[in-house]
């Protein structure tokens, strides 16, 4: 069966990467964004995808998420893949953050996990022989701290947290695990407008360079396909080098 698959925050950046990776090898794909999910479906439909949807969804509005979820069931009857992209960050000393800022970032990059994390693996149907995936997409950050981004790093050790658990409670019929990205040359990260100090630091990891978003792409059609099926539970690290957990 074609796979089903559900990318978050796939208007630009990795997301959009990683719906156009699963259309090129002939999947459904459901592009879901906040922002102007239709634009990339076009090009998700253009790149060989067997069905492709685009659907407006606040992934940390509970209501929206449910929507989400029942067309899904109503459109495929139920789903074969999830890679979770959406997300923001933030950065601002903590003595200058005001609360609904904290209140933001932990409301779209962990209740917005949990709120997918839920939905997706509800429509999943548990398979110890061939394993529906969950990929939920953190950060580098979610192994260590970093001065001035304190509520976006709290988000992302929080969604291993979520990845770790759920591997354990579904395990062996669905496989959840987290992909870590580096820096990665995106509009969140903002190259163009980095200065140049902040680019040398940015840069001082083993391979010196922002990784691109078909790498992190490249790494949920990993996890999703048949050398992904021994993994579980795992923060999968494309990072240049940036830590060594
Ligand atoms: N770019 C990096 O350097 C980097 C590094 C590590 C982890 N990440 C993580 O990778 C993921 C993707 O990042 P990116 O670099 O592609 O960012 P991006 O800003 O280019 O894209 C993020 C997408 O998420 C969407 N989004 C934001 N809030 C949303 C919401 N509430 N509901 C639905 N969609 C929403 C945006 O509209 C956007 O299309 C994020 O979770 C990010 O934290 C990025």
């Amino acid at each position: 069966m074609t796979a089903r698959v559900l990318v978050t925050g796939a208007a630009r950046g990795i997301g959009a990467a990683t719906a156009l990776a699963f259309a090129r090898e002939g999947a459904r794909v459901l592009v879901v964004d906040l922002n102007r999910p239709h634009a990339t479906a076009e090009a998700v439909g253009a790149a060989g995808a067997a069905d492709v949807r685009a659907y407006a969804c606040d992934v940390s509005d509970a209501d929206a998420v449910l929507s989400l979820r029942d067309a899904v069931k109503e459109t495929w009857g139920g789903l074969d893949v999830l890679v979770h992209c959406a997300g923001i960050i933030h950065e601002a000393p903590l003595l200058e953050t005001p609360i609904a800022d904290f209140d933001r970032v932990i409301a779209i990059n962990l209740r917005g996990s949990f709120l997918i994390g839920q939905a997706a693996i509800g429509l999943m149907v548990p398979d110890a022989a061939n394993p529906p995936r969950a990929i939920l997409i953190a950060s580098d950050m979610a192994y260590y701290g970093r001065e001035t981004f304190s509520p976006y790093v709290a988000s992302k050790h929080g969604v291993l947290g979520l990845v770790r658990s759920w591997a354990k409670e579904f395990a062996p019929g669905i496989l959840v695990n987290a992909i870590c990205p580096g820096p990665i040359d995106t509009e969140m990260l903002g190259a163009a407008n980095m200065s140049a100090e902040w680019r040398q630091r940015e840069l001082a990891i083993p391979l010196a360079r922002f990784g691109q978003p078909d790498e992190i792409a490249a790494v949920a059609r990993f996890l999703a396909g048949e050398g992904g099926r021994y993994f579980t539970g795992q923060g999968i690290g494309p990072n240049g080098g940036s830590v060594m957990p």
